[in-house]
């Protein structure tokens, strides 16, 4: 069964089903207002942060045919009575002769007919804007005329999300909405939490007189709340019930009638819901998004930050779905994790537990460089603040407050109270962001590290290649038994917990590739000294990698507390994982023979249909000494579920090994809009990549869950254009090193880089998988395979693959 389309013209995943598997979300705005929409139109908003001033209430856990946030009721006068119904479809769940949810940039368009009313919805946050608009246009279809009204519903919770679900005594006292009577019939409905009310205030109005409105829920449900959001007893009536809440739960809604509509005839409702300092500051802006025309100019320049994101890179290769991917879909999902890093979507929600991830960020940051190197940049010096002197970093941050914690390592005070490889995603983040620019400015920037003094004040601060140093020189101390980098709480895989003493193999590769960043680096600056010093911990490194974990047929993944490897033949679950393998390649650290034989063991006992699996055979059983992966069932997230992060660093090792054909395979089998005709299966939504599909071990194999806010999208996007692609920003210019399928004709890349705009062609007559024999650029053949950096302009680029003569 298929739920919707792809539209790449729109850009847009149009969705023609409402009732999906799961709900399928998209975001507008950004962390600093905003948050998702889902397919029936409902929303989760939020300003600055979803923990401390979250605007909506929307509780994901609740049934999908649940009003969760906003919605709308339209009513059409009938003798007796009227007929009531959502165009949203949920939550009055009418039968609908047309249902179409577009998923757009940055915008949702809902347009659905039920009974003769045509209604099209378009939901976003205007640019540096504070409200979310819903431009409404409700149209006459049949072919009589009708009387209807318009009444939007907003639900608020208190701002303190999690307060408003464990607090029901406090949080219910302090709620208050007011209304706020225009002189033309128009009317605002103001809301707040009593103690913040001279500081901050939520609003909702529209662009139409208002007849009456509710802000008690239970006025508006009726019934002491035995009405329902089906069916609210108060629509049943002429009015509204005109009443302002004192307390209890907040919601706004607001009666429009909207008069007789003609056949063919069409009105227009906008609503805005926003937030504000007060309703005095916040009225001209109000005034000015009622008027059409701004609310139109307001999506145009929506639409134009969005063609200037993805114009920043764009392909034509053989795959129809991979084109689809990488111009319009990957980038947005990486526009939404380099946004809202782990904090808000439908599976992480926002209540504080997470907050802005370090590790997860600094990955995140590079999907985003080719396309907005200045927010990179400026989400890299946030996270900068929260690495502590010694070189570690904290690993988690709520965005408001800047108050970072240590994540789940709190659960276990038993256990290290730090991860072992979050400072060195910064080092690769910060490369990746000079790369791009070429601004080695910012290395002398000066950035506070993360502790203070009893008086609050900050106790050292340091340049940003002082902070690259400092996390080089943890990990080069921190090491265990075996010379290995101690685990820490945990590495990248958070759920493998060992006893203090574990050492990770991960993070020996991680620290490896960090330090070839390193060398890139020093090389760059001339300074040999340090990039000598680099080169020895480097080898060191290698060598003992390569003399303790070295397992017969593939990489160990750590060694025990007590020296007992995991992932070794020897151990009856977790034989093999997946990082394991593909990470000594990306670090250089294993030699031929044993990469290829390391990612075969990946393809032979770790590769499915759905993807490849993060280890195999699972556990089974809960074991404290293990940690957190032992409490999944067998075949499930990262206890041999297939995690999909863990793909494009697989993809990446098997180009490293000129295996294009093998890569892009990889690629392919998880690219989310191939799997639009398997929904059933997958559920997830088919245009961004989940976070973990369920693996071979488990009965409902195939499953995706935890989908948008996952590491997978920065780096399915890295792997494809830098490396399958292989257009690579370096120190010295744009690198074209391609590793495709050896089938290919050849592809194209328009890409933007430094300010000059390379249209690359390139062609693959001999149908090698990897090799570039010749580089014309402008018609003048260049040495290598590097593109020279220009001043602006445009430049035809010309690359023959091949074999390049001797
Ligand atoms: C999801 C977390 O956000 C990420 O930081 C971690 O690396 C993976 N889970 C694997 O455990």
């Amino acid at each position: 069964m298929e739920y919707g389309h792809f539209d790449d013209t729109a850009r847009e995943y149009v969705i023609t089903n409402p009732k999906t598997p799961v709900k399928w979300i998209n975001y507008i705005g950004t962390l600093a207002f905003g948050g998702f929409v889902d397919h029936t139109g409902g929303a989760l908003i939020c300003k600055g942060d979803p923990a401390l001033n979250r605007i909506t209430k929307y509780i994901a856990q609740m049934p999908n045919s649940d009003f969760k946030g906003e919605t709308l009721y339209l009513r059409i006068k009938q003798p007796g009575g009227y007929r009531m119904f959502s165009p949203y479809f949920v939550p009055t769940l009418d039968l609908c002769d047309l249902y179409e949810c577009h998923v757009g940039l940055g915008y949702t368009r809902i347009v659905s007919e039920f009974y003769g009313v045509r209604t099209d919805m378009t939901i976003f946050v205007p640019i540096g804007e504070s409200r979310v608009i819903r431009d409404i246009k409700i149209t006459n279809i049949s072919d009589a005329p009708f009387e209807i009204d318009a009444i939007p519903v907003v639900e608020y919770t208190h701002p303190d999300a999690l307060k408003q679900l464990t607090n029901a005594d406090w949080v219910p006292q302090t709620m208050v909405s007011k209304v706020v009577d225009e002189s033309d019939g128009r009317k605002i409905l103001v809301q707040y939490p009593f103690m913040l009310r001279d500081i901050r205030v939520n609003y909702f109005t529209s662009n139409r007189p208002v007849s009456s409105f509710d802000s008690d829920r239970k006025r508006f449900l009726g019934d002491n709340e035995y009405g329902t959001w089906a069916r609210p007893h108060s629509l049943q009536r002429a009015e509204l019930n005109n009443s302002e809440a004192w307390r209890g739960d907040n919601i706004a809604a607001l009666m429009h009638h909207l008069g007789v509509l003609e056949p063919g005839e069409m009105r227009r409702l906008i609503t805005q819901l926003g937030q504000e300092e007060s309703i005095a500051k916040a009225l001209p802006r109000i005034q000015y998004f009622r008027d059409e025309q701004n609310v139109e100019c307001a999506f145009d320049e929506l639409a134009q930050l969005w063609d200037d994101y993805l114009g920043k890179l764009q392909v034509e290769t053989p795959d129809a779905a991979m084109n689809r991917m990488l111009n319009i879909h990957n980038p947005h999902q990486c526009h939404t994790t380099k946004n809202w890093s782990r904090y808000l979507s439908l599976y992480q929600l926002g209540y504080g537990a997470r907050g802005i991830g370090f590790r997860d960020s600094s990955q995140d940051v590079m999907g985003i460089l080719a396309n907005m190197p200045e927010e990179g940049k400026t989400l890299i010096r946030q996270l900068l603040h929260v690495q502590k002197r010694n070189g570690s970093a904290m690993h988690q941050f709520n965005p408001l407050t800047m108050v970072a914690t240590m994540g789940d390592a709190r659960e276990r005070e038993d256990l290290p109270q730090y991860y072992s490889d979050d400072h060195l995603w910064i080092v690769l983040a910060v490369c990746a962001y000079l790369k791009e620019t070429g601004d080695l400015a910012f290395l002398d920037e000066v950035i506070p590290f993360y502790e203070s003094g009893k008086d609050a004040q900050l106790l050292e601060t340091g340049s940003i290649l002082d902070h690259l140093r400092r996390g080089i020189e943890f990990t080069r101390n921190d090491v265990g038994a075996h010379g290995l980098p101690l685990l820490g709480f945990a590495d990248w895989n958070d759920t493998v917990n060992l006893r203090a003493g574990a050492e990770s193999l991960f993070t020996a590769n991680l620290y490896g590739k960090a330090l070839l960043e390193m060398l890139d680096l020093m090389r760059h600056l001339g300074d040999t000294a340090s990039a000598e010093k680099y080169r020895v911990y480097y080898s060191i490194m290698k060598q003992r990698v390569n003399e303790c974990a070295w397992d017969g047929e593939w990489y160990i993944r750590y060694f025990d507390w007590d020296g007992t490897p995991l992932g070794s033949h020897t151990n009856s679950e977790g034989q093999i994982y997946t990082n394991g393998q593909s990470w000594p390649v990306l670090a250089g650290f294993a030699e031929p023979s044993r990469a290829c034989m390391a990612l075969e063991s990946v393809y032979r006992k770790l590769n499915t249909r759905n993807g490849i699996k993060i280890s195999t055979p699972s556990f089974n059983g809960f074991d404290p000494k293990r940690g957190g992966i032992t409490t999944y069932p067998p075949g499930t997230k990262e206890n041999g579920g297939i995690f999909l992060h863990t793909n494009p660093w697989v993809i990446i090792a098997e180009t490293f090994m000129g295996n294009g054909d093998r890569a892009f395979e990889y690629y392919n089998q998880i690219n989310p809009a191939a799997k639009n005709d398997r929904i059933d299966e997958y559920e997830c939504e088919p245009y961004v990549y989940a976070q973990n599909i369920l693996g071979d071990e488990h009965p409902q194999f195939g499953l995706a869950r935890n989908s948008w806010l996952s590491g997978t999208t920065s780096w399915a996007y890295q792997a494809a254009t830098q490396y399958i692609l292989g257009i690579r920003p370096t120190f010295d210019g744009l690198e074209i090193n391609p590793c495709i399928p050896h089938e290919w004709d050849g592809f194209k890349v328009t890409r933007e880089f430094r300010g000059a705009v390379y249209d690359i062609t390139v062609v693959n007559p001999d149908h090698v998988s990897k090799g570039v024999k010749s580089v014309q650029v402008g018609g003048q053949a260049i040495e290598g395979n590097v593109l020279p950096i220009f001043d602006g302009g445009a430049y035809q680029v010309h690359v023959v693959m091949g074999e390049r003569p001797a």
